[in-house]
């Protein structure tokens, strides 16, 4: 016997989609893609060249999650605090975004995909903001998944957004203060017509949120792992289902009997 058969063999993409349970899915993922810096340096490339390896795993986990049904997918493309890093890196972002939608309009299209878009949209280049309205449009009357990229997008100032909206309404008496509660407070969110995610993605190991659907994540299910964005494909989002749908959620209370 040779030592890779006495090994355990990691399971198969058929083997893990069997031991997923369509009825019990997250009806939201939220994935913060994180590493594509890292996957670079390891090979002496560009830190540009990790972020366009990125794009293939978008590709990827996009295709999975719609192909095992997942409602809403919401990928953390690009966020508020991105704007710092080096000119040129913002620019290959904002080009590689422009080049994805690009590419990918056809496959939304055959894949029954919606695009969404949260964070603020004013603030992207004209020519990414032209080409994500235009894919939003055009997709706009797909009835599968719903695919939300968050672009300069920042947890904190969707709540600042959100409580300024909600002060000029209750002085133009639309809303009253005794209607405030949850469910009013997150119709002013970006995420107004969206389930919270059920389970956050973080790829690269760090324990963050870094600023990420601050308010929605409230009972989501944590799920980090330590592999890089770019080696983050199909398999493990897989089995990224698998252990949520291992999890008991309780929501801040106690299991009942
Ligand atoms: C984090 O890696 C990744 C980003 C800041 C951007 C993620 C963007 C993409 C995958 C490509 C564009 C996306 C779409 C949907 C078109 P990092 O650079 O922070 O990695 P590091 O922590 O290793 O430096």
């Amino acid at each position: 016997m040779s030592v890779k058969e006495t090994l355990p063999q990691p399971e198969t993409e058929e083997e893990l989609k069997r031991r997923i349970d369509p009825a019990r899915l997250p009806r939201h993922v939220a994935i913060i893609m994180d590493g594509n810096g890292r996957w670079a340096k390891n090979r002496f490339l560009s830190r540009v060249e990790g972020h366009r390896q990125g794009i293939n795993s978008v590709r990827d986990i996009v295709e999975i999650a719609a192909e095992i049904k997942i409602p809403v997918l919401t990928l953390y493309a690009f966020s508020v605090e991105n704007w710092f890093r080096p000119k040129d890196e913002v620019n290959t972002l904002m080009k590689l975004l422009v080049e994805y939608l690009r590419k990918e309009l056809e496959r939304m299209l055959k894949n029954n995909i919606r695009l969404m878009s949260i964070g603020d949209e004013a603030g992207l280049p004209p020519e990414a903001r032209k080409e994500l309205r235009y894919t939003i449009q055009r997709t706009a009357g797909n009835s599968g998944m719903i695919l939300n990229l968050a672009l300069n997008y920042s947890g904190h100032q969707e709540i600042i957004m959100a409580t300024k909206q909600i002060a000029r309404d209750l002085q133009a008496g639309k809303i009253k203060e005794e209607d405030l509660d949850e469910k009013l407070f997150s119709q002013y969110l970006f995420t107004r017509s969206l389930p919270d995610p059920d389970l956050l993605i973080r790829t690269s190991g760090e324990m963050r949120l870094s600023n990420f659907l601050l308010w929605q994540l409230a009972y989501a299910e944590f799920w980090i792992t330590p592999t890089l964005w770019p080696d983050f494909r199909r398999n493990e989002f897989l089995q990224a289902i698998i252990s949520y749908q291992g999890r008991e959620r309780r929501f801040g209370r106690i299991k009942e009997e």
